[in-house]
């Protein structure tokens, strides 16, 4: 979007009530965000009212220049070679859809961090977020702008069927371009962490600044493993019916034959539950679409293009609510780069539910 587009949305009237402690739900490149100035602990506690989200759950910080983050953060804390790690990614991928953890200055509330001693910064490229954080004149915190649990907003009508009564203002930037959450890094241990994937992905990451972890508790089936951000550990992005995730674990390594067991079985699943009286939706993929028997197949985007499943997936999720659907049924996408982050969000909103065929 150019700045042109933007000359309709009051952005004033965004700023000033971000002034005086209000909310205002705006579009950024990953998905809706839902603001409030982050140094004022009775407008952050507003977001967690209005998203009934737990309170040990942080909010990340959006800013509009890399030298914010000298104000908000213990910069100095992190070892040298840290710190030339974080110049290197904010040079890198800011603005842009990368969430960095730095221990925190004492001035940011414990409202906003839920009383970690880090915060969680970033700085989007949108050009509504930008400007909105720069006419504020104000670092803003903002998680995504859906109620607690439901799958975050890509669509400005998203915002509304969530937060309508809730907040004071919804800037509406269309559809945003990337659909799901940024990815967070952690560079205040000793070997940088990333704590949720997204866009970003680790090999992007450690071609820049060498070995990059993940959070063992992301990738490991373990349920005494905490992740390290807090916001991870609740089911999320979950629709109101029950989706499972069909996954091939056979010998052949042949992936035509692999894919075609698993539209088959989910086929199976489809007219057993069908036939039960059930509404049942099959997210599928444009390769697949046409292998599918389903009353409704809903096209998630295109396998040779990943960016384009994750620009649709949460959409779908609710879409699948607005149909009111009983059960649906996925693939399981690769593992490896963005589809790791696609699938971080489909395990979560599948309640982990896989089926191995
Ligand atoms: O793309 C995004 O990051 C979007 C847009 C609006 O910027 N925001 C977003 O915020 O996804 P939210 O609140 O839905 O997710 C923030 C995640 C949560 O999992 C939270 O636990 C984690 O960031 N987090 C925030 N501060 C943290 C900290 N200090 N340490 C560890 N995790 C933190
Ligand atoms: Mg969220």
């Amino acid at each position: 979007m150019n700045f042109e587009n933007l000359k309709d949305v009051n952005l004033q009237d965004a700023a000033k009530i971000l002034q005086d402690g209000g909310l205002v739900a705006f579009p950024t490149e990953t998905v809706y965000g839902l603001g409030a100035d982050a140094l004022n602990p009775v407008a952050a506690a507003k977001i967690y009212a209005a998203k009934g989200r737990p309170s040990d759950n942080p909010l990340i910080v959006h800013i509009a220049d890399i030298e914010t983050v000298f104000s908000l953060t213990d910069f100095d804390m992190l070892s040298s070679d840290m710190q030339e790690k974080a110049r290197i990614l904010m040079d890198a991928f800011w603005p842009g859809p990368l969430t960095i953890i730095f221990p925190k200055k004492a001035h940011v509330p414990d409202g906003t961090t839920g009383g970690l001693s880090t915060v969680a910064v970033r700085m989007p490229s949108h050009p509504l977020a930008l400007e909105l954080i720069r006419q504020s004149g104000m670092c803003i915190a903002a998680p995504s702008a859906n109620l607690s649990g439901r799958p975050s907003p890509t669509t400005a009508k998203h915002v509304q069927e969530d937060m309508d009564g809730r907040i004071d203002m919804i800037l509406d930037g269309g559809a945003v371009g990337i659909g799901i959450e940024s990815t967070i890094v952690d560079l205040t241990g000793d070997i940088p962490t990333i704590l949720r994937p997204g866009y970003i992905t680790r090999t992007m990451l450690q071609e820049l600044i060498g070995e990059v972890e993940i959070d063992r508790a992301l990738i490991e089936a373990d349920a005494n493993l905490r992740p390290k951000a807090p916001g991870m550990k609740y089911t999320h992005y979950a629709p109101k019916g029950e989706l499972s995730i069909v996954e091939c674990k056979g010998e052949s390594t042949d992936l035509f034959e692999q894919s075609q067991k698993v539209c088959e079985y989910i086929n199976a699943l489809v007219k057993e539950k069908q036939e039960q009286g059930f509404k049942v939706a099959v997210l599928a993929p444009k390769e697949h679409v046409s292998q599918y028997q389903c009353d409704y197949i809903l096209p998630i985007g295109e396998l040779a293009k990943g960016e384009t499943i994750a620009a649709n997936l949460y959409a779908i999720l609710r879409q699948c609510d607005e149909l009111e659907i009983a059960y649906m049924y996925t693939e399981s996408y690769d593992n490896t780069n963005l589809g790791g982050a696609i699938m971080n969000r489909l395990l979560k909103a599948a309640g982990h539910r896989v089926i191995s065929v």
